[in-house]
């Protein structure tokens, strides 16, 4: 089929790919002339295992190409999706300003007899579909369309497998021709295939977030009792996530959650919700926990150096979860900061995101030293922190960062290593939630 995906970020570039790898013809559009121009000469603005490999061959196989016009990809296109941005405001609700603009840009060149599915595929407020219907029927009288909901669940750092293998597809749609062609375009997927009206297929995007950050959240409270009571967390979420309708999967304590996604859905459920009417208390209760994570954390660390003012201090760690090089809304970048602004000497190594941390000005190099190795982070440090579960910090030669740091002292925040083994190392080890 041919298909046209608006906006190449995450979404946009990782569903174009798989698309076209199943064997549509894909057009990517963004209207950044500078990425479609390092998209063409066959530069990826992303990390995300698979993808480069996926990018270039489906390129060569001329199944896939980058422009930033909107017109040259409805035009050649049955099918356009939105993949845009839609960023937090202050009170938390939903930006949809990139969503309209590209609403009114498709109106602008839909023509006369020339049937299209807009497809949403960006996380969007229920009852955003029939705002998108509303602006394309104003700016275009004639436009013949229909539009559907198609959220996408992807994960960052697994993106590829999670969308050539998704454990469903959901298709929000009023119309059986549109929903037919959308099955056609999931069907070498082999996927089970979820229709819905349109409002419920964007309030599932919500909701199935909002409850994963609500699991995570549930751990951590149970982490704290654990701390109290000399339990340890980790049993207990292998106890309760063997019941196979709790299981295992977002039972991991730690940090708490980051990223894009969750934060940002969880605060626009909580406006989404009051919007309505009906506010939804239990997730400010899910926000509350995760934003007292790091207070926990830190507060614990302060326990045992007393003063973190002048202490040089090791993190491993800066992405918001491991395999990516995303660093926005990472609970290890706001680790970072915070002990800094209390006077820490931070030394910090991460295997992919550092440079975009500095790229984006998340973290300032004259106040934080980044280093390529973790032994590098750890010289004379009084403790190392833990913030980002990379699998690497598994194979390090501990006796060499013991040796290497002032006093041996680590505080592991994605409880990633084994307080037996470290202790028998003779490390000072704290994880969350364990003895
Ligand atoms: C999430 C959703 O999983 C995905 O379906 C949606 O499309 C986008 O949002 P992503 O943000 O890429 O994906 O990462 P995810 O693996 O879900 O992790 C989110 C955050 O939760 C990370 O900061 C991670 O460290 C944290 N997390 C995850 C935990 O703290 N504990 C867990 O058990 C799982």
């Amino acid at each position: 089929m041919e298909l046209c995906i608006i906006g190449s970020g995450y979404v946009g570039l990782v569903s174009g790919a798989c698309f076209a790898e199943i064997g549509h013809h894909v057009v990517c559009v963004d209207n950044d002339q500078r990425k479609v121009d390092a998209l063409q000469a066959g530069k990826i603005p992303i990390y995300e295992p698979g993808l480069e490999d996926l990018v270039h061959r489906n390129v060569a196989a001329k199944r896939l190409r980058f422009t930033n016009s909107i017109e040259d990809g409805v035009d050649h296109s049955q099918i356009v999706f939105i993949a845009v941005p839609t960023p937090p405001q202050a009170d938390g609700s939903v930006d949809l300003t990139y969503i309209e603009r590209v609403a009114r840009e498709i109106a602008g060149v839909l023509k006369p007899g020339q049937y299209r599915v807009v497809v949403d595929k960006s996380t969007v407020p229920v009852k955003t579909g029939e705002k998108v219907t509303e602006t394309i029927k104003r700016y275009n009288k004639g436009a013949d369309f229909d539009v559907v909901s198609n959220p996408e669940f992807l994960r960052e750092g697994c993106a590829v497998p999670d969308l050539m293998n998704p454990d469903r597809v959901v298709i929000g749609s009023a119309s059986q021709k549109a929903t037919d062609l959308m099955k056609q375009v999931y069907e070498p997927f082999k996927a089970p295939i979820l229709v819905t009206d349109i409002n419920s297929a964007e309030l599932i995007k919500h909701a199935a977030n909002s409850f994963l950050s609500l699991k995570i959240s549930y751990i951590n409270a149970v982490a704290a009792i654990c701390e109290a009571s000399g339990a340890d967390v980790e049993m207990v979420a292998d106890g309760i996530g063997m019941d196979k309708r709790i299981g295992r999967n977002f039972l991991n304590a730690g940090l708490g959650y980051g990223g894009s996604c969750f934060p940002k859905d969880v605060k626009a459920f909580i406006a989404i919700s009051k919007q309505l009417g009906t506010p939804f208390k239990l997730l400010e209760e899910v926000e509350r926990i995760n934003e007292g994570m790091l207070d926990r954390f830190i507060g614990k660390l302060r326990d045992v150096l007393w003063v973190l003012k002048d202490k040089h201090i090791a993190v491993w760690g800066l992405t918001f979860k491991p395999d990516t090089d995303d660093v926005r809304n990472s609970v290890a970048i706001e680790l970072v900061n915070r002990l800094v602004a209390e006077g820490a000497h931070v030394t910090a190594y991460d295997p992919k995101g550092a440079e975009k941390a500095v790229e984006w000005k998340l973290l300032d190099p004259t106040k934080v030293k980044l280093v390529p190795t973790p032994i590098d982070a750890v010289n004379g440090a009084e403790a190392l922190l833990l913030a980002t579960e990379w699998k690497e910090f598994l194979n390090q030669d501990f006796a060499e960062v013991k040796a290497r740091m002032h006093t041996p002292l680590i505080f592991d925040g994605r409880n990633l290593f084994n307080p037996g083994t470290m202790r028998e190392l003779g490390f000072d080890y704290r994880a969350v939630g364990r003895p």
